[in-house]
């Protein structure tokens, strides 16, 4: 299945840059082409999303888990891959739920900050998918500098995942609260 893996990851990761750049021609225009562009932001994640689960189910058939999951690369690989499409269903359902509003004041801004970080983690996925196959980039050499040698197991401290989820409850208690307030 390597073949089709291959030929199909092109397809979400040309998506989803493509909305990367919808988004932030929104981010800095009011224009008529940005309000345009924006109108088929929904669609585009949708099949980028499509493509994205298509793509990972291909993923899961290209080796056996036993042979993905013995190596870090490949756990890394995974676990990167889960968190993209993840992210960009986030995305996506934002845009949907929020309609045009979310390019009114700071959520603009949130838009950009969550367009970045999507393509930062497409980008990292495709790099340790090329490391897989013996392609290397710059990539993972930025990503040593910053602290993380992709040849090594991703690393959460316990503390670290205690601290997010307790963050995410009080950032779901807020919404509720902010809900009843309005
Ligand atoms: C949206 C999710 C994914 C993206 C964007 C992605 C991207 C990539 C890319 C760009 C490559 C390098 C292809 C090449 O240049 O030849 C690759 C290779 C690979 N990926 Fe993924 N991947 C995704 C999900 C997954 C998942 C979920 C798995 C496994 C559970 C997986 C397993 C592999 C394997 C085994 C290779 C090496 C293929 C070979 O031996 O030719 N990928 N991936």
């Amino acid at each position: 299945m390597d073949a089709y893996h291959v030929l199909m990851v092109h397809f979400p990761i040309a998506l989803w840059m493509t909305a990367t750049l919808a988004i932030f021609l929104r981010v800095f225009s009011d224009g008529p082409l940005a309000k345009s562009v924006d109108h088929a932001l929904v669609p585009l994640l949708s099949a980028s999303l499509v493509f994205g689960i298509i793509a990972f189910a291909i993923g899961l058939m290209v080796w056996p888990w036993e042979t993905i999951s013995a190596s870090a690369l490949g756990r890394n690989h995974v676990l990167l891959a889960s968190w993209t499409v993840a992210f960009w269903a986030v995305i996506l359902f934002v845009r949907w739920r929020r309609g045009e509003s979310v390019w009114q004041g700071m959520s603009r801004w949130v838009m950009a900050g969550l367009a970045f970080l999507g393509s930062a983690l497409l980008g990292i996925t495709g790099t340790l998918g090329g490391h897989l196959v013996g392609i290397y980039t710059e990539v993972s050499d930025l990503l040593r500098l910053l602290g993380w040698e992709v040849y090594t197991t991703y690393y959460v401290p316990n503390t670290t995942l205690i601290a997010l989820g307790v963050i995410s409850l009080l950032l779901l208690v807020m919404a509720f609260w902010g809900r009843k307030a309005a």
